[in-house]
This record gives C-alpha cells, structure tokens and sequence, in this order.
C-alpha cells in the first residue's frame, strides 16, 4: 500500500533541495515555480477552450509537474546551471539529459520512500523537452505522441526562459543595452509565434500568447515577485 503525498509536501521537499545547492540551485526552483504557475494557467484556458480536456487534465497535476519538471538539473555539477562558462558540446549533452535523471530520480523516490507520484508527471518530466515536430529529446517523440503536459511545459518553459530571466548585478536590474539576455515580452511573443508547429503544439502556444499578452499579474504575483534572479543554463 503506497502513501499519499501532498503537492505542498512534495514542494517543500524541491526546494528544500535545490536551496541546497546555493544561489544556482535556488535559481532553478524559481524557475521552476514560475513555469509551474504559468503552466496552471494554461492548462485551466485549455480547458476552458476544448471542454473535452476537463476529466483529461488536472491543473493542480500539471502545477506539480511544473515544479518537477528540472528535477534532474541537481545531479549536475553547478557550473553547467550558473550560466558563467561557455558549455562545450559534451557539456551540453550531459544537461540534456536532465528529463531521463528527473523521471529516474522520480521513481527512485517512489520507491524510497514507498509514494506512488502519478505517472503522467513522470512522463510529462521524461519528455518537456521533446518538439512537436519530432526534433526534441530524449526520443524524438512527435505531435500527440506528446503527452499533453509536456506540451504545456514546453511553451512555458521556453517562455521563462527567454523572458523572465533576467541578469542581475549584485540584485540591480540592468537594462538591455549592458545585459543582452533581457528580452522584451514582445520579441518573446514573436519567438513563439516562430515556433508554432516546430517546438510547440500551434493550439496551445495560441493559448499561451493570448494569456501572457494581457498584464503578467493575472498569471501570479509570484512571477513578478522573482522577476531578479541570476541567469542560468536553459537546456
Ligand atoms: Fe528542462
Ligand atoms: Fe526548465
């Protein structure tokens, strides 16, 4: 018999982790919570839109893979997540494997500490970062052979990654001239709207689109609360 586990607990104990690992690891659980409520959003105008996905998808689930879903980074030594260094090619393999090390960490803690975690969040962890158009990894997985919260996850996870981080120089925010990294809501908006149909699932980046060009603060306040954090590695 398997115990159940909240989604508070099962927060706690993220970032509690990834505190663990200092300012880096910190950075990659904001990160994380950003995509979770971004993702939480998404999903309920999805449901909202196509009434079919009410018993298919639960907001709540797909928050929780949001916050799981770089799990794997926090076996990675902190050099491939601070963003400081050029990453040669191997190390950029080695972060490409942080969905399989999230799914594998996943089910270790299944077993550890006798949980049973649903299996669409292990798989929605296992494939975020697989493309629509099949170029993606671990598997290459194309269109609905996607699990539908991977596809969520990607579009919000690319969406913080191109915007929301933004560098910080001792906790004061540059401008765009001295910090290239800092990208407009527009320009982010723009590399979605590229990305229709090779990164992302065309119906669910239109959902996001509209919901991220209304004010952020409907999304949360917790999204602009972490707006300053340090930059890092986004594979
Ligand atoms: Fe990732
Ligand atoms: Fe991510």
């Amino acid at each position: 018999m398997y115990n159940e586990i909240s989604i508070d607990r099962v927060k706690k104990i993220v970032s509690d982790s990834f505190e663990n690992l200092g300012i880096e690891g910190i950075s990659v659980f904001l990160h994380s919570e950003r995509v979770a409520e971004y993702s939480k959003a998404l999903t309920a105008e999805c449901v909202k839109k196509y009434k079919e996905l009410v018993d298919k998808i639960d907001p709540e689930r797909v928050y929780l893979s949001g916050i799981l879903h770089d799990i794997g980074k926090k076996v990675f030594p902190i050099e491939l997540l601070n963003g400081k260094s050029k990453l040669n090619d191997e190390d950029i393999e080695k972060i490409k494997t942080h969905p399989l090390e999230g799914y594998n960490l996943l089910k270790k803690a299944e077993e550890k500490y006798n949980i049973k975690l649903w299996q669409d969040i292990c798989d929605a962890v296992l494939f975020h970062h697989e493309n629509y158009d099949g170029t993606g990894y671990p598997e290459g997985k194309k269109n609905g052979e996607i699990p539908l919260i991977a596809r969520i996850l990607r579009v919000a996870d690319f969406y913080d990654a191109s915007f929301t981080r933004i560098k910080t120089n001792g906790g004061i925010k540059q401008n765009e001239e001295n910090c290239p990294c800092v990208k407009t809501k527009e320009y982010c908006i723009e590399q979605l709207k590229e990305r229709k149909g090779t990164f992302f699932d065309p119906n669910i980046a239109d959902i996001f689109i509209e919901i991220i060009k209304k004010p952020v603060e409907i999304i949360s306040e917790k999204i602009n609360e972490n707006n300053l954090i340090y930059k890092t590695n986004s594979f």
